[in-house]
């Protein structure tokens, strides 16, 4: 409902302003009780000297007269006097004053019990003002009470002064706090506007978005998070769609070379029966091919699921490799290429047998390849503390490239893999497969004296 600036600059608001009302009230309760408190103590102090004074001379009030009035004007104040009943003995207050009167107010009455007592009242013509009461004592005996009478309302006053001037400081505090969170609303939410507008670009299929963010913070890191996935996606996209680009052109020829076939039989009436065998097995040869290439994109598409395309299960490497080097001897042989397989005897380890076997033959199946004829293929299976390396090695033509080997429909030599007919799918299978099992994958190879690529698989994989 709220924008994340509102919703900032609201709570920063909000938050100052139960604190300066908490201010407020702390200044009207604590300040004001500590000067009425302050008061009352100089006040009971001064009680007490002038019950000591009348104490004794009870009898002969006038005697000390002056000195209460001297005290009167220096509180200033009010002082009365008044026997055990609360009857006034004496008041410093000239006019309309109490004297011969019983007074019943509760401060007199608690002092006529012996208790100091004071207490603030509003009175119409006068304000604020304070009494202080202590009793007079001969001995133990309470024989009267004396009370002082002081206005207060400077003390109010000073104190509404303070408040006011803490309730402006106040406002202009709320103004400044609103105004900053304001600003600092606005930067934190621009950059999280721009990755939200890019992040909808994105949706809408614009995948090369970027925002700029300066900083450090989270909102920096998460914004390069941003630009980092845009571009990866990016790539994605591009990749994918070079894949598509790859996978039509590849498939197109072998169709093209089927349909010339095929025609030329077709308009050709005096085609011999050798001839009509030699284009059959021709278009024969293409449509395997073209059976490799979609069962290769197929297979891609199962591994690029990830481990779910995995059937694991407890397998001897070693009778695996001893099996395909069998299958593959009569192809090395045809190509006069001697096949030899070195290995540390039986390992039993947790693999995928088809996969592996798949990435191995690969392996073999590109050694064969491109090795000359008379040139040498060696599989050697090695068992290390942590994993099992599974290498093949043969000196071969080599590979000029190697840097994007294992992307799809990548050849190191294009004209050559044509004539040996490669899609540029093997060495990829070959990746996928062995980081589907969470391996890694070397290759060493030299132009003209051969290669050697170099599978790792954790031994618990
Ligand atoms: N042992 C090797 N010696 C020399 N070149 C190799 C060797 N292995 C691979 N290559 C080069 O790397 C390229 C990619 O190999 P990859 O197995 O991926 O594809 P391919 O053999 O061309 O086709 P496919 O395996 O899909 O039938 C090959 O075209 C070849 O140029
Ligand atoms: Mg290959």
């Amino acid at each position: 409902m709220f924008g994340l600036r509102t919703k900032i600059t609201l709570t920063y608001a909000l938050l100052i302003a139960i604190a300066l009302i908490l201010l407020l009230v702390f200044i009207d309760q604590t300040v004001s009780g500590y000067f009425i408190r302050e008061k009352e103590t100089s006040l009971l102090k001064q009680a007490n000297i002038l019950a000591d004074t009348a104490a004794p001379r009870m009898d002969n009030l006038d005697s000390i007269r002056p000195t209460i009035d001297r005290f009167a004007k220096e509180i200033p104040g009010r002082i009365l006097i008044s026997n055990q009943e609360g009857y006034i003995l004496l008041d410093s207050f000239r006019v309309d004053d109490f004297e011969g009167q019983q007074l019943k107010n509760k401060e007199i009455l608690g002092a006529l019990t012996g208790i100091p007592t004071t207490g603030t009242h509003y009175l119409a013509d006068e304000g604020w003002v304070i009494y202080v009461a202590v009793p007079i004592l001969r001995g133990d005996n309470i024989i009267g009470s004396v009370l002082i009478s002081t206005a207060i309302n400077d003390t109010y006053t000073s104190i509404q002064t303070i408040t006011e001037q803490v309730l402006y400081f106040s406002l202009v505090i709320l103004v400044l706090v609103a105004l900053t969170s304001l600003i600092l609303a606005a930067k934190i939410s621009k950059p999280i506007v721009k990755l939200t507008k890019a992040t909808e670009r994105m949706a809408q299929g614009e995948l090369d978005q970027q925002v700029q963010v300066k900083g450090k913070d989270e909102i920096a890191r998460l914004s390069d998070s941003f630009n980092t996935m845009a571009i990866k996606l990016n790539q994605l996209d591009e990749t994918r769609r070079a894949f598509v680009a790859d996978a039509s052109h590849e498939l197109r020829s072998p169709l093209a070379a089927m349909k010339a076939l095929a025609e030329s039989l077709l308009h050709n009436d005096n085609t011999t029966k050798e001839q009509y065998r030699e284009f059959i097995q021709d278009i024969n040869t293409e449509i395997d091919r073209l059976t490799k290439l979609v069962n290769d994109l197929l297979l891609l598409a199962r591994l690029d699921k990830g481990k779910e395309a995995l059937n694991k299960e407890l397998t001897d490497l070693d009778q695996l490799l001893e099996d395909l080097i069998r299958k593959m001897t009569p192809l090395a042989d045809k190509r006069k290429i001697t096949l030899t397989y070195n290995t540390d005897g039986p390992i039993l380890t947790n693999i995928d047998p088809d996969q592996i076997y798949r990435a191995v033959w690969n392996l073999l199946d590109n050694s064969i390849k491109y090795t000359p004829k008379g040139g040498k293929t060696s599989l050697t299976l090695k068992k290390q503390p942590d994993n099992i390396t599974i290498s093949v090695a043969d000196n071969g033509v080599g590979i000029k490239e190697k840097e994007r080997i294992f992307e799809r429909f990548s050849r190191a030599d294009k004209a050559r893999s044509r004539q040996t007919g490669g899609f540029g799918l093997g060495l990829s299978i070959v990746d996928r497969i062995t980081k589907l099992h969470d391996g890694t994958i070397t290759i060493e190879s030299k132009e003209n004296q051969g290669t050697t690529i170099q599978l790792e698989i954790p031994k618990n994989s």
